[in-house]
């Protein structure tokens, strides 16, 4: 294993926990998770997503962890040094692949965000009703010069911070969002618990409907689950790469999972409450952040500045996710194809770009042109996420738990053994049966073939 001792190691504790939890808390926890909760029936949804996070998700999540500490290397490269002879470094060009995809779509909704910063600022949308709110919503987003241009503006920043490097920009700047994040939601969150007639949400988000569990909300959770966590697509891998030797790989992921499920409890905290209060959907679909809150800030007290800190927090939390994106591509080029890491980030962009400006324009102008009945938005956030996530996480545990030697794996997730791994046996039967079966049940029963 060269190039060990060279490779740069985050800096500290809460450098890994900052970088890592940004990475998984985005979007997914404030704008999807509250739809997804919505629409699949509350409570019972939430009970369901934990369960998938605890039996499935923090077990792939610490493999993933395990595979690039152990190689040292980008998603691809780990595979292709832990595997020489076998087939396996694909899944790690399948998570290059997926990462390419995400990022193109996921900025797109990121620079939405932007645009609502500016809106909030101008007080555009106050004074609005409903119907002109979602009008609005649904003219800005057809608008493909606009759009394309918050998409550009989103990439260009997420790119200056990869291209800064793993301490001095990655670390750098996770380290100061993250904080940031969580004393917004918190203020936030307060402001939605004290609205007259929050009770009712709250109770939403309490009492489960079980009678809404279907089979298409099981690869629902599990889809949002792997979306929300990273996993299943190399960011793990290739930030576990950058993971001192010394430092707890289990204790890791456990933080992560713990604050990625806390900000999407404390998003249906702040979103419900205030939706019921103001006789909003719950259940209003994509548009839920865009639409339906706006409605709700205009209709209370000093409601331009809470526009303004929510879009702000959505905007922070989508950047720390969309840096993890592009570096798992920044990595693959560095490592794999020898460029520097400036050349890789401007090439990474300009071709992610491209398939971000046809997204971009699939709300408009290329809105007709459709696959299955998806447009080229809802094509790309399908693929990846509902099926490029799960058969990635598929064969990561699938490599971590037949083809590692026992030894190996505990060696790498004990630091050679100067930790108590006392959760070893039962994260290793997790592994061997457990994630690998259900990972593939729920896909047969999502296929209608179980
Ligand atoms: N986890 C991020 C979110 O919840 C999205 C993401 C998915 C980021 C996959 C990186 C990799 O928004």
């Amino acid at each position: 294993m060269e190039n060990i001792s060279s490779r740069e190691n985050f800096g500290s504790k809460f450098g890994i926990w900052a970088v890592a939890a940004g990475s998984a808390v985005g979007l997914g926890n404030i704008w999807r998770f509250p739809y997804l909760t919505g629409k699949n029936g509350g409570a019972a949804f939430i009970i369901l997503y934990l369960f998938i996070v605890v039996f499935i998700g923090l077990s792939a999540m610490l493999c993933e962890l395990a595979i690039g500490r152990r190689a040292q290397k980008n998603s691809f490269g780990a595979f292709k040094l832990l595997s020489p002879n076998g087939k396996w470094h694909y899944v790690g060009l399948l998570g290059v692949v997926a990462s390419f995809m995400i990022f193109s779509f996921y900025s797109n909704v990121a620079g939405w965000t932007l645009e609502y910063i500016w809106q909030s600022v101008t007080g555009a949308f106050m004074g609005k009703s409903n119907q002109q709110l979602s009008q609005s919503f649904n003219l800005f987003i057809a608008n493909g010069p606009r759009t394309i241009f918050w998409t550009l503006v989103f990439m260009l920043m997420t790119a200056f911070i990869v291209m800064s490097g793993i301490t001095k920009g990655i670390e750098k700047y996770s380290k100061i969002m993250m904080p940031a994040l969580f004393v917004i939601i918190l203020i936030l969150d307060i402001k939605a618990l004290t609205l007259e007639g929050s009770n009712k949400g709250l109770e939403f988000l309490l009492y489960p409907d079980f009678s809404k569990i279907t089979a298409g909300v099981v690869v629902d959770a599990l889809g949002q689950a792997f979306f929300s966590l990273s996993l299943g697509m190399g960011v793990l891998i290739t930030y576990g790469s950058y993971i001192g030797k010394k430092d707890n790989l289990g204790s890791t992921a456990l933080s992560v999972s713990l604050t990625d499920t806390l900000v999407a409890l404390l998003a249906g905290v702040m979103i419900f409450p205030a939706a019921f209060a103001f006789g909003i959907q719950a259940d209003a679909g994509p548009g839920l952040a865009f639409i339906s809150l706006p409605a709700i800030f205009q209709q209370m007290a000093g409601g331009q500045v809470f526009a303004f800190l929510f879009f702000v927090l959505l905007a922070i939390a989508a950047l720390t996710s969309t840096i993890s994106l592009l570096e798992v591509v920044v990595a693959y080029f560095v490592e794999e194809l020898k460029m520097t890491r400036k050349k890789a980030t401007l090439i990474a962009v300009a071709s992610m770009s491209l398939l971000g400006i046809l997204s971009s324009l699939s709300f408009g102008p290329l809105k007709e042109i459709t696959l299955f009945g998806k447009t080229i938005f809802d094509l790309l956030e399908f693929t990846s996420s509902n099926l490029l996530l799960p058969i990635g996480g598929l064969f990561i545990v699938l490599f971590v738990g037949w083809f590692f030697t026992t030894k190996e794996l505990q060696l790498e997730l004990s630091n050679n053994g100067s930790l108590k791994a006392r959760f070893f046996p039962v994260f290793l039967f997790i592994v061997k049966f457990i994630a690998p079966l259900a990972i593939i049940l729920v896909f047969l029963n999502g296929l209608g073939l179980f």
